[in-house]
């Protein structure tokens, strides 16, 4: 590459000598036009490398001047315009040759002539060549009439033309049956307004009627660019638009509704219609929002209503023109899922950094408490996935600044919104996070929520994750949380929470961390007197540690432990087991096996599966069913737990007999926390809305409440798990309503 670009360099600067002595040595009158043209148009790629090739000005010059051709007098002021673009002191020359061509009858010339004049800056340029830059504003060819309005828009831009010789022109210009040269003339009508707008304040309805004539379709088809109607145009108007506003001038009703109309010619349309669409809303934010709110026929119709496309698009750019859009906008026009975060949330899903950055400057325009805890979890959602970190930093920042009251919300999603960062934030960061944490933690004393709280998340994101993706800090956090507070989750008992800081001890390497996992089982073992026995092996591992710590903590376990006051506990809950149940001889077997099975992690789920219920075995010896009976039968007053058969004018008999002839069975197995099964019956009889029958042990009968037609069994499993069968008559949809009522699907 290097080589390369240093051999073209080289080149072209041999080139531009040997060019300098051929053309001195020659003259002009030896040398022919066409050979001329060829030297200035190397010499121009040579100006466009870098190259000062002033010597060449003079012949570029004089080959607009007197080419032979009109292609070679082009070529002559092409170079003309390249070189001599600042101002240049030879630029006075090419003046001469203007106005010829200016004069010229060959619409080429006058064409030539114009454009140069678009790329030349000289002070005496106006002077001369106003009044026939104007004059070409009657030429009968179109082309012409246009570029003699180019060139006056950039004569005007560069100095000071006197409206006065401006004005008529223009005004006839805007008339032209030509409808290039009346989209020219709005380009410079633009600039003009801007100071000179009261004097022409009885154009707008001219600029109106132009527009329309767009909008309505009323040009030719070769202005349509990917299907808006000249775009540019439209712009112009709107920028005009927006300069009378500015004056105050015109009926700002009038201007609104030929807005609306623009914006609705723009509906699906796409690309430059972007642009247009972004225009119209940054015109409609500068009116004044109460004149805007009357404006409307319809009190609803929120004029801004068309963003809410553009924000809830798949296409990132459109995602980003809303929320630029939505920027200009009065909060007073904001709509409902905007001022409360919905849709900028639903934005920043998309993990895009220029995005995520107009997002948030959209959010912080509105952001309170109430927003935040609107749209956090959307947001840690997008969090789980994004690679970069500002908008966790952003989130947690607006956390601390406007939640000072520090209660249960601002504990949970903090804990989590440092977990689903993993490792990726700052460590002094987390740190100081955590450190914050621990504080409103500590601070509780009235109360438990907090504490308790903070258990539950941490047991639940612990146990769905592998704890290694973590920060060590927020592991280090979680630990002494557990530690501390575990006794208090409601959830969760101690024992569970014991077996998830042995998981994670088994899985993170990490020796201090090790070590406050230790410590925090400790802490479990001294509360709830008990241990589980996996933790044997890992004390007898962390003993032979070369780290100090860590084997000192294992000791003091261990003979913890070894103390006959602490009882070793087998996985779950103790089975008592009822008579009932102990006649089953397909009842769970499994109670033991965490004690089996070090790993704790092999529930015999298939032995379950194939479990019948104890049911069947009453049923054999079961008397007549009386039909009566088995209609409707609700008594509240249960007496849960009892063995016998409650008062339900159901009986386990019954249910019994119905078990066997239904034929339509469907099982499913779900997480509890509770162990007791006479707690589970109640807390399912509540939120499930059924009618519990009898329990036995470990299981209980039902049937729905609203109708006989299911019954319900329900068995605890090892491991927090239930297993739930359903039986009916003949309809399926029965227990599909059942379940999708109670969300179980
Ligand atoms: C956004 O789009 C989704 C489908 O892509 C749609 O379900 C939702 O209603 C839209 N939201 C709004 C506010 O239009
Ligand atoms: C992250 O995103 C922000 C805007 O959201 C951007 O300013 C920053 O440069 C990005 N950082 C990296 C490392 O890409
Ligand atoms: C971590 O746990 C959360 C909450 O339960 C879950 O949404 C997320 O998918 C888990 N992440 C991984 C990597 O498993
Ligand atoms: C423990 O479980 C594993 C797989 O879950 C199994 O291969 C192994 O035999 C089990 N060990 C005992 C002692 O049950
Ligand atoms: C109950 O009856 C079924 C057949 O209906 C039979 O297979 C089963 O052995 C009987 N059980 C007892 C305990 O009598
Ligand atoms: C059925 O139950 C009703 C009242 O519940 C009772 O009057 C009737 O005698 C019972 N019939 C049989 C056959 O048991
Ligand atoms: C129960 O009622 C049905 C009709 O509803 C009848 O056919 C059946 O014989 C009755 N059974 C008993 C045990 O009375
Ligand atoms: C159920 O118990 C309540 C009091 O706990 C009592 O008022 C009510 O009468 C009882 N209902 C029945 C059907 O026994």
């Amino acid at each position: 590459m290097m080589t390369q670009a240093k051999s073209k360099t080289e080149e072209a600067s041999h080139v531009t000598e040997e060019l300098a002595n051929l053309m001195h040595k020659m003259g002009l009158p030896d040398v022919s036009s066409t050979r001329m043209r060829d030297y200035l148009i190397r010499l121009m790629h040579c100006y466009m490398l870098g190259y000062a090739v002033d010597f060449s000005i003079i012949y570029a010059i004089m080959a607009s001047q007197s080419g032979e051709t009109a292609s070679d007098r082009r070529a002559g002021y092409l170079a003309c315009t390249l070189f001599l673009a600042h101002d240049h002191e030879l630029g006075i020359m090419l003046i001469n040759t203007l106005q010829r061509d200016l004069k010229s009858q060959n619409y080429l010339d006058r064409c030539s002539a114009l454009n140069a004049i678009c790329y030349l800056e000289h002070t005496e340029i106006v002077d001369s060549l106003l009044a026939l830059v104007v004059a070409c504003m009657e030429f009968p060819k179109q082309v012409v009439r246009k570029k003699a309005i180019m060139a006056l828009y950039f004569l005007f831009e560069r100095s000071n033309i006197p409206i006065d010789q401006l004005e008529p022109p223009l005004r006839l210009s805007l008339e032209d049956k030509d409808s290039s040269v009346v989209f020219a003339s709005l380009s410079i009508w633009k600039l003009i307004l801007v100071d000179h707008g009261e004097r022409c304040k009885d154009l707008l309805p001219t600029f109106f009627a132009i527009h329309r004539k767009i909008i309505e379709n009323r040009i030719h088809k070769s202005f349509i660019y990917h299907g808006v109607y000249a775009p540019w145009a439209q712009m112009d108007c709107l920028s005009i638009y927006n300069i009378f506003l500015d004056l105050n001038i015109g009926s700002p009703k009038e201007i609104y509704i030929m807005i609306m109309e623009c914006l609705e010619s723009m509906e699906k349309k796409v690309d430059a219609a972007f642009a247009v669409v972004l225009e119209c809303v940054k015109l409609l934010s500068v009116m004044d929002p109460t004149l805007l709110a009357c404006f409307s026929n319809e009190p609803d119709k929120n004029p801004f209503e068309v963003l809410v496309n553009y924000l809830n698009a798949s296409n990132l750019n459109l995602k980003y023109l809303g929320l630029v859009g939505m920027m200009y906008v009065d909060h007073s026009f904001w709509k409902d899922d905007w001022l409360d975060g919905t849709l900028i949330a639903g934005t920043l899903r998309t993990c895009d950094d220029t995005i995520t950055a107009q997002a948030i400057q959209n959010l912080d325009t509105i952001i309170d408490h109430k927003i935040l805890v609107h749209i956090s979890q959307d947001l840690i959602e997008a969090l789980k996935s994004s690679e970069n970190q500002t908008l966790a930093y952003w989130l947690l920042n607006r956390i601390m600044e406007h939640d000072t009251d520090r209660e249960a919300w601002f504990i949970e999603t903090v804990i989590e919104i440092l977990a689903v960062t993993a490792k990726r934030l700052d460590d002094d960061y987390v740190e100081t996070q955590c450190s914050v944490l621990k504080e409103a933690l500590l601070g509780e004393v009235q109360d438990t929520k907090l504490r308790e709280c903070s258990v539950n998340i941490i047991y639940k994101l612990i146990k769905s994750n592998n704890s290694n993706t973590f920060s060590p800090l927020w592991v280090q956090f979680a630990f002494w949380t557990l530690g501390e507070n575990g006794y208090l989750s409601n959830l969760y008992s101690e024992i569970d929470i014991m077996k998830q800081l042995e998981k994670c001890l088994m899985i993170i390497k990490d020796d201090d961390l090790q070590t406050c996992g230790l410590q925090a089982i400790k802490r479990c073992i001294l509360r709830s007197k008990t241990w589980l026995s996996g933790l044997e092996k890992i004390l007898k591992e962390y003993k032979r540690s070369p780290v100090p710590e860590k084997q000192q903590i294992a000791r003091e376990l261990l003979e913890i432990i070894s103390d006959v006051e602490f009882e070793k506990q087998l996985q779950e809950t103790d089975y008592t087991l009822s008579t009932a149940i102990t006649a089953n001889p397909n009842k769970p077997t499994t109670i033991n096996h965490f004690s089996k099975n070090g790993t704790g992690r092999s529930t015999s789920l298939s032995n379950v599966q194939q479990h019948i219920p104890f049911i069947q075995e009453t049923i054999n010896n079961s008397a007549q069913l009386n039909n009566s009976s088995k209609k409707h039968m609700y008594d509240s007053n249960l007496s849960l737990g009892s063995h016998h058969a409650s008062d339900t004018e159901m009986t386990t008999k019954e249910f019994g007999k119905l078990w066997v002839e239904y034929k339509i069975e469907e099982k499913r197995v779900f997480e509890c926390s509770v162990h007791d099964c006479s707690k589970l019956a109640k807390r399912l009889s509540k939120s499930w809305q059924i009618d519990v029958i009898q329990v036995i042990g470990q299981e209980f009968i039902a049937i729905e409440t609203s109708s006989a037609a299911l019954l319900i069994h329900v068995a605890m499993l090892p491991q927090n798990l239930f297993q739930l069968t359903l039986k009916t008559e003949s309809n399926p949809d029965q227990i599909h309503s059942f379940l999708t009522t109670r969300q179980l699907q």
